[in-house]
């Protein structure tokens, strides 16, 4: 089975590319399921009722978020009902919405768990543990898993990669949008990345205007943040798995440039 999964979709750019080359993209990989992270989609902030569903019509089956999840308020009314929509599983209890799915990708089902740092980034419940509690249960359907680890450090990444080799088909980071060249099968067979990158803006900062941040960054003066215009890429990954045991054959980095 092969997998892909896009790195943060930011706002209009990041939408529009996929428009464009995701069809192209699924049959030059011969993909089985599109997974992405689409905390962002919404004008580079959160993600509403619409944007999900011009998400979802594209062919992606499942959006994972992060700590941007809650930024379009209206999720709120909706998250409980979409279970094509995950929040990171280690929110606090309570919290609307769910942490992981199952998703059915012809006879076979696949496990996605969501999980949110909890370096540099708001205090929630250990991810680690939460993984273990979490994985134990999707097991119980499929040997086939694939978890979004929305975090901040390249350390905490790297340790849930091995934390969970062997347990999951595959860990790959998201929220730093800049995509990493550290793809890897671990020694017990899950693939790893650090973070898989942003589809949205190619010359931004993280999606957003360059003059804002660097006005952002040479003033006291608080700035309002925008999606950048321009050329836009596709960050992703296509995860290749052994349907048979769970385990990663390969994964390969994709780093697309548009020249609109
Ligand atoms: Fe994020």
């Amino acid at each position: 089975m092969k997998i892909l999964i896009l790195g943060d979709i930011v706002g209009r750019p990041g939408r529009n590319i996929l428009k464009e080359n995701l069809e192209e993209l699924k049959k030059a990989y011969d993909v089985d399921l599109i997974i992405a992270n689409g905390e962002n989609a919404a004008g580079g902030n959160g993600i509403t009722r619409k944007v999900a569903d011009e998400l979802f019509e594209m062919g992606i089956s499942l959006l994972t978020t992060g700590n941007h999840v809650w930024d379009q308020k209206e999720i709120l009314q909706f998250i409980d009902e979409e279970p094509r929509i995950l929040r990171p599983a280690n929110y606090l209890e309570g919290t609307p919405g769910r942490g992981s799915a199952i998703i059915e990708v012809g006879e076979k089902k696949v496990g996605v768990l969501n999980l949110q740092g909890i370096t540099f980034m708001p205090c929630n419940r250990n991810p680690f543990f939460v993984a273990e509690e979490e994985i134990k249960k999707l097991k119980r359907e499929t040997n086939i898993i694939i978890v979004d680890f929305h975090a901040e450090a390249t350390s905490e990444k790297i340790a849930m990669g091995y934390f969970l080799d062997g347990k999951v088909s595959c860990v790959f980071g998201t929220h730093t949008h800049v995509q990493t060249a550290d793809e890897k099968i671990l020694p017990q067979g899950t693939a790893y990345i650090t973070d898989i990158g942003m589809t949205g803006p190619y010359e931004s900062v993280l999606g957003i205007d360059k003059d804002l941040i660097i006005k952002r960054f040479t003033s006291s003066v608080p700035v309002r943040f925008e999606v950048a215009k321009g050329p836009a890429q596709i960050n992703a990954i296509v995860v290749e798995i052994d349907e048979s045991t769970g385990k990663a054959l390969k994964i390969e980095r994709i780093n697309k440039i548009s020249s609109q």
